[in-house]
Order: C-alpha cells, then structure tokens, then sequence
C-alpha cells in the first residue's frame, strides 16, 4: 500500500500565517502536524508516501529530504483536493490502494488509516471511506454517508456504502457520518479524476469523483474510526488539536 497526502492548498481560512508556514507544517509539540500524519501512514503500512505540495511550499519538500519513502509532486494551480490527488497518479498501479490522508486533518485517539486497511482486508480489498459522527445541526459543512442498508452503528463499524450527499440539509441528511479526512481507495479513482468536471467552488472534487464510482458499483464501504478528527486549517481547530493532542498522547 502507499500513501498520497495532498498538501498543496492555499490555506486561506489561516491568514495571515500561512502565507509564511504551511498549515500542513504548524507544530503540534514539537512536531510538524504532517509528520504525525507520514507516521499514522507509515504504521498502516504503507511503504511508499507521496506528497503533494506547491511552489510556495518548499519548506516541506525540504524538512523530508532525507526520507528515502517520500517523494513529492507538484500541483502548479489549486483546482481543488480532486485535483491535487489525481498529480500523483503516475506513483499507483492498476489494483494497487491509494491511502489518502489529508495533510491539514489530524485524527487524534487511533489510528484510522490502519483500522481502515483492515477493513478493506476483512471486505476483498473494498474502498474505504472514513468517517464521524456529527452533531446533526452541523451536517450542511460535510459530506454525508448513505448507507446501503441502514443499522444502528457505533465507532469501530463498517458498513456499505451507497452514496455521499455534499452538505446536505439537516432534514436530507441520509445519516449523522460525515467524511472525515481518511480514503483508502482503488486506484481506479484517477480513472474518475482524469476527466471530472469542477463542482461546488469551481473545484474538482475527490467526492464526486468517489461518487461517480460508488455509482459504477466499485465496492465502497465507510467506517467510522475510533478517534475525532481535529481540523488544523483555521485557528480554532489547530487550538483544538493541540488540546486534545496534548490530552490524548501526553505530549
Ligand atoms: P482544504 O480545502 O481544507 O484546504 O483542503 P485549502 O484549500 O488550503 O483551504 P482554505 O479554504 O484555502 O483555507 C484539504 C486538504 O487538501 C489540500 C490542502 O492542502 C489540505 O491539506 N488541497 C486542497 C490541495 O492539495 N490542493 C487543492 O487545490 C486544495
């Protein structure tokens, strides 16, 4: 398996800094939040890292020069997540997983890329999706799991996937699971981003990508990891992490 942390955006929910450090490299500790997230990558297996940045983002490409596993590729333009992820496709095969990991999400208390490959494992290589609970007044920021038979679930459940709905109302939402910052995909996904089309915010979008092949039938299923997703693009949610980082790890 091998990882794709797409890094590459423009960070302009976290302005002023940003335009100094990227989000991806604000420290947690005494660590750069990416390199928690090569490191929950590395302990899921994965031997190989890729990571997308742009021009203005060197200080990355710089901090892991001496890491043999990692290599990084360039997006020129931000044209959205779907984009930056499919300027890596040259590094995965066909059949091959493509584990990706947002490079501004940290997911604190598990580690969810591991529990997602087993689930894939346990399901004949099946995509997966991770997800969260979310406080139903807060789906319309998300994109939302249906699932293809609806049960009651907890953390630590997989489940079938039928489709995402993109912030959705609180009285359209198929469920309270919203995407959380986690794919372990089939490779066949840079199939379905070579020719899609921009979606909301004139962005190409990973999720409707996804959605095309869920569609297709590709098996998918979402799992719902042990742990909370800490959102370090803007200031409150890096203060959050560092909280909970601190509280959860002890350091
Ligand atoms: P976000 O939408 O949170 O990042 O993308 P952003 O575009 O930097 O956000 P703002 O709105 O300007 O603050 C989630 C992840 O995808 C990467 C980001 O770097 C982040 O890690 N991304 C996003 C790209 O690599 N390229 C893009 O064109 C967009």
């Amino acid at each position: 398996m091998k990882a794709l942390i797409p890094a590459a955006g423009l960070g302009t929910r976290f302005l002023p800094v940003t335009s100094v450090i990227p989000k991806e490299m604000l420290p947690i500790g005494s660590r750069p939040a990416l390199e928690l997230i090569v490191e929950e990558a590395r302990s899921a297996g994965a031997t190989e890292i890729v990571i997308v940045i742009s021009e203005g983002k060197e200080l990355i490409r710089r901090y892991f020069s001496g890491e043999s596993d990692i290599k990084i590729v360039y997006q020129h333009e931000q044209k959205g997540l779907g984009h930056a992820v499919y300027q890596a496709s040259e590094f995965f095969g066909d059949g091959e997983k493509v584990l990706i990991l947002l490079g501004d999400a940290l997911v604190v208390g598990c580690n969810a890329s591991k529990a997602m490959a087993e689930v894939s494992a346990a399901n004949g290589g099946a995509s997966v999706i991770g997800c969260e609970r979310v406080p139903l007044e807060r789906v319309s920021r998300y994109g939302i799991m249906k699932m293809a038979h609806e049960f009651d679930v907890a953390e630590g459940d997989a489940f079938e996937l039928a489709d995402i709905v993109e912030k959705p109302s609180e009285e359209d939402a198929p469920s309270d699971l919203a995407v959380a910052g986690r794919y372990l995909l089939d490779s066949k996904i840079f199939d379905f981003l070579s020719d899609q089309i921009a979606g909301v915010g004139g962005e190409i979008q990973l999720t409707d990508a996804i959605r095309r092949m869920v569609a297709c039938k590709y098996p998918f299923f979402g799992y719902i990891y042990r742990g909370h997703r800490q959102d370090i693009g803007n200031p409150d949610g890096y203060f959050n992490a560092l909280v909970s980082y601190r509280a959860k790890e002890g350091r």
